[in-house]
């Protein structure tokens, strides 16, 4: 990435563990979790904001990490696939992709994962029109959606039922 302004350190709080980065003015929130620290979980394909591939949540809203510049994340809790497991034990819904074989090239996977993980924060439980509405914007190359959204309402119904994980 061709360097832009003076650096800042910027303090980023992702996944409940704060990072002291210095970061370039223009440098996107995907670069910076990429290419800087190692978080490959967040994918990036169009950089443009079309396809959502790069959703990661800020404050638990979904936000396209390619459109957001890292220096505007700092301060602000931000949360990462990585940040979703408990220690060897999946999340509920990352469970349940696995379980209703949700998954495809995965490419797109840690985005909807995030975004049905903030669906379910303030919806327990979602109608089948809210998983569809709420994911529209995780453009799947593989044309998976039918079982992805099998797979929300299936955690969904697990959350529900208190899964400690969740
Ligand atoms: S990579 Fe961010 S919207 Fe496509
Ligand atoms: S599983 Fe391949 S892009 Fe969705």
């Amino acid at each position: 990435m061709p360097k832009t302004g003076e650096p800042k350190l910027v303090r980023l709080n992702i996944n409940e563990v704060d990072h002291d980065v210095v970061v370039e003015p223009r440098w996107t929130l995907s670069y910076v979790l990429r290419e800087r620290l190692g978080l490959t979980g967040t994918k990036q394909a169009c950089g443009n904001g079309e396809c959502g591939n790069c959703t990661v949540l800020i404050d638990g809203k979904p936000v396209l990490s390619c459109l957001t510049l890292a220096i505007e994340s700092a301060g602000k809790k931000i949360l990462t696939i990585e940040g979703l497991a408990k220690g060897d034990k999946l999340h509920p819904i990352q469970q349940a992709f696995v379980d209703k074989h949700a998954i495809a090239c995965g490419h797109c996977t840690p985005a909807m994962i995030l975004t049905a993980y903030a669906l379910l924060q303030s919806r327990r439980s979602p109608t089948e029109e809210e998983v569809k509405r709420a994911i529209s914007g995780v453009l799947c190359r593989c044309t998976g959606y039918v079982k992805i959204n099998d797979a929300i309402l299936a955690a969904a119904e697990t959350m529900r039922k208190g899964d400690k994980n969740a």
